[in-house]
């Protein structure tokens, strides 16, 4: 069931007021892939927890993922609940295509169905029951997170469960010495995100309890993850930190200080002797909040 369903498709962008390049987009589908791959363990805890309260594994035959990118979260649960079929659902059709693309080289394409929708217009019809949803740092982007929340409650089966996940904040990579420039280069330069992110991305660390609750669900489990991996060396992670402080740089061109920005062009740089592809310095610090909502029997 690998067919490639075309729904409406309006206004459908970053969030930030615009479609997102198709330059961004690539690095944003990578930055997903390596996220994955480098923070494996983090996501198999947050699976464990859903698969705890999600029944038996055969319970789960028909699940959705809400925002599904190049499919992390998909793949995970394809593997975790082994009689599921999945949707995958997202705005952006080069996300959906990246994800089928990996589907067939993992074997799972007959088991997947890609949707591309903007979820701010009218939702796909899901048919009902689903018995889980699943949504991982996509729902922050909803322009309407309460409405969303009750879409995905009408989807489900009595009994269903919707497991979001969401983030606070992207992962940590830097040393408070880099051994250039000023100590204290990664949580400078995030703070100057903040008043950015509170008004395009207000949902980002919100408590979802409240809205969860809002549309009927029951609370099953809150909990937090935190990943603290020590220096690897690793290739991933290097260039999983190029692409995130690529786009920190980004987002802070014009509000940080040019020491801060021209030390984050020699770390991001693909050569050069300070290259986070070359340090054997670098961290990953993330988190993941987990909230499991489960949709009354009656
Ligand atoms: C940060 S990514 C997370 C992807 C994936 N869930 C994961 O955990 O790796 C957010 C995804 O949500 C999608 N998205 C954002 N707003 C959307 C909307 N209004 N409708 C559908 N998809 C949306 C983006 O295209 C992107 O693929």
């Amino acid at each position: 069931m690998a067919d490639h369903t075309h729904h409406h498709h309006h206004h459908h962008g970053s969030g930030h007021g615009g479609p997102e390049s198709a330059e961004r987009q690539a690095a944003l589908a990578a930055m997903l892939d390596l996220d994955a791959e480098v923070l494996r363990s983090l996501h198999d805890d947050v699976v464990d927890l859903v698969a705890a309260h999600a029944g038996d594994a055969g319970d789960v035959r028909r699940f959705v993922d809400l925002g599904s990118g190049t499919g992390a979260g998909t793949f995970a649960l394809l593997s975790r609940f082994p009689e599921a079929e999945a949707v995958a659902v997202d705005g952006s059709p080069m996300m959906t295509e990246h994800m089928l693309g990996k589907a067939k080289a993992n074997g799972t394409a007959d088991r997947v169905r890609a949707v591309e929708a903007d979820l701010d217009g009218d939702w796909p019809d899901f048919g009902g029951g689903l018995d889980l949803a699943w949504s991982a740092t996509a729902m922050h982007h909803m322009a309407d997170p309460a409405r969303a929340m009750r879409e995905v409650f009408a989807a489900l089966r009595p009994g269903g469960l919707f497991a979001l996940v969401e983030i606070d904040s992207q992962p940590r990579f830097l040393p408070e010495e880099l051994g250039i420039g000023r100590p204290g280069l990664e949580l400078r330069c995030r703070a100057l995100l903040e008043p950015q992110r509170a008004v395009e991305l207000p949902y980002l660390g919100a408590d979802w309890g409240p809205l969860l609750t809002g549309a009927g669900f029951e609370i099953a489990a809150e909990r937090r993850f935190e990943a603290e991996l020590a220096p690897t060396g690793s290739k991933a992670v290097g260039r999983y930190a190029q692409l995130v402080l690529r786009g920190l740089r980004d987002r802070i061109a014009e509000a940080a200080a040019a020491e801060d920005l021209a030390v984050l062009d020699q770390l991001t740089d693909d050569d050069g002797a300070h290259s986070v592809l070359r340090r054997a310095d670098l961290t990953v610090r993330a988190g993941r909040q987990v909230w499991l909502g489960r949709r009354p029997v009656k």
